[in-house]
């Protein structure tokens, strides 16, 4: 792996595009403070991505803006995972040609997994004219020079560079909360699922060094944060490639060694190289939450094998025991699909049953979507979408039921939540360690605080608790 000081030279020569962009947004705006607005789509990698981007956006002298009317840049951050992310950036995309009817000097640029398409790349060519901007993901550390040429160039600029392997430390970040932030310690995918874009959109694997992971979560338990989310496709494979030999196990440890008042997640685990010395360092450190995210994506081996997940229901279920034997109430939660091509009703009915088995906290669920590239998108797929939303309805329900049950074993227990976000008039979400989210009728003076909360109250799989100190 490269030193990351390999980028010292590209990020000045940014910072020059940077110096120069202040003067030509002031007066693109009219002689105004310039404003930008920001929609990110997709996973949490996104959002990061998304928080480097407002990094960049605030040193070119952009106020940030949550309102689309008001803005003089607008940047959509598009997720490729299934057709339907697609669809909404298409629609919202659509929706813009008025804004830049209204304000010519309005600048729209489309970034993100998408982008790396090349069918993508091309239809947003041929049907939005009045995008200015389109570039992947791999050069998101060139988008002071990408605004500049697309300002200054008079013409559309599509950008979509390769995967040059490397990391660029040192991007300026504006994170979006205060008290809850995303670290991401490594990039890309070398899975291959093969439903999945995310590897031809993300690039190869690499991992940051440990000492830039640990330093930036000092920096942010310093600044108040307390509650830390490690980012990667699969962190558990975390170290590959690195001239240090350390593991995800490890580093999570150190992360959690920092001293301060907060606690450290991780997503997304992958099955095949979760390691139980993962689950020892979770059992063994308080400040790590007891919620391990481990998709199965499905619970037949025939299916596992045609998605190239490598491993076996069995493999899934040997590390789901132990994790759940060795942590006193684990949340396992996990991603599903429903309709994988080839996919028979009796092999759906394992995934209900492993299901059933595992008892998980909460499920995300997906209908097999193709994606263009991607072998699965060639298999023989013979099952109706309609009978595929009929099997998904059977699974949401068995997963309800689960819901319920567990939640209702919560009631009268006692937990010490972080206190997020106001629902609604007079009620605020607070989260469990293990993920589970409280309302607590209280004033929003607490957001942002630790409290220890008893569970009043469980309809269905919301909770109700009272804070008890
Ligand atoms: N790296 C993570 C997942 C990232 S994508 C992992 O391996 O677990 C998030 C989820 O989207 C996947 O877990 C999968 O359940 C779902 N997904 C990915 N591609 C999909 C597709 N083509 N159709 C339906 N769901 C998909
Ligand atoms: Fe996609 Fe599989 Fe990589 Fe996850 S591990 S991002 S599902 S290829
Ligand atoms: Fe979507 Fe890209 Fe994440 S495809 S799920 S935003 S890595």
């Amino acid at each position: 792996m490269k030193e990351n000081n390999v980028n010292a030279e590209e990020l000045q020569r940014q910072q020059q595009y940077i110096s120069q962009l202040e003067d030509i947004l002031y007066l693109r705006a009219g002689n105004k403070q310039p404003a930008a607005f920001v929609r990110t789509y997709g996973c949490q990698q996104n959002v990061a991505d998304s928080e480097k981007l407002k990094g960049m956006l605030e040193q070119m002298g952009c106020a940030l803006t949550e309102d689309k009317t008001e803005a003089d840049i607008i940047i959509f951050n598009t997720c490729a995972v299934r057709e339907h992310a697609e669809d909404r950036v298409f629609g919202n995309v659509g929706e813009l040609k008025a804004l830049k009817k209204k304000k010519p000097s309005l600048l729209i640029g489309l970034c993100g997994c998408m982008m790396e398409q090349q069918h993508i790349a091309e239809r947003i060519h041929r049907s939005f004219p009045y995008v200015g901007l389109v570039f992947g993901t791999h050069v998101i550390h060139r988008f002071p020079e990408l605004v500049y040429n697309a300002v200054t160039g008079g013409k559309r600029l599509i950008e979509r560079g390769t995967d040059d392997g490397q990391i660029y430390e040192g991007l300026p970040l504006h994170r979006d909360g205060s008290f809850k932030g995303w670290l991401p310690i490594m990039y890309g995918c070398d899975n291959f699922c093969t439903y999945c874009i995310v590897p031809h959109v993300r690039g190869r694997e690499r991992s940051r060094l440990p000492e830039n992971i640990i330093s930036e979560a000092r920096e942010m338990v310093r600044a108040g944060y307390k509650d830390i989310t490690l980012l990667g496709q699969n962190v558990n494979s975390y170290g590959k490639g690195l001239d240090t030999d350390i593991s995800f196990a490890q580093l999570l440890k150190s992360v959690a060694e920092i001293e301060g008042d907060f606690r450290v997640r991780f997503m997304t685990s992958h099955p095949k190289d979760a390691s139980k010395e993962l689950i020892d360092v979770m059992a063994s450190n308080d400040k790590i939450c007891n919620h391990l995210h481990l998709p199965f994506q499905c619970g037949s081996d025939r299916v596992l094998k045609q998605m190239n997940r490598r491993y076996t229901r069995e493999k899934y279920l040997e590390i789901a025991d132990y994790a759940k034997s060795r942590i006193p109430d684990l949340s396992l939660t996990s991603d599903v699909i429903v309709g994988f091509p080839g996919e028979t009703y009796e092999e759906f009915c394992e995934t209900l049953d492993l299901i059933r088995r595992v008892k998980f906290t909460s499920l995300f669920t997906f209908i097999y979507s193709p994606r263009v590239g991607t072998p699965a998108a060639k298999f023989h797929d013979p099952v109706s979408h309609d009978e595929k939303a009929k099997w998904l309805g059977e699974l949401l329900k068995v997963q309800e039921e689960i819901a319920a049950e567990r939640c209702a074993g919560m009631v009268g227990n006692s937990y010490r939540v972080l206190v997020e976000e106001q629902a609604r008039e007079g009620v605020l979400n607070a989260r469990t360690a293990n993920n589970i989210v409280v309302e607590i009728n209280e004033a929003p003076g607490l957001i942002g605080t630790f409290r220890q909360v008893e569970i009043t109250e469980a309809r269905n799989w919301i909770l109700r608790g009272k804070v008890r100190n």
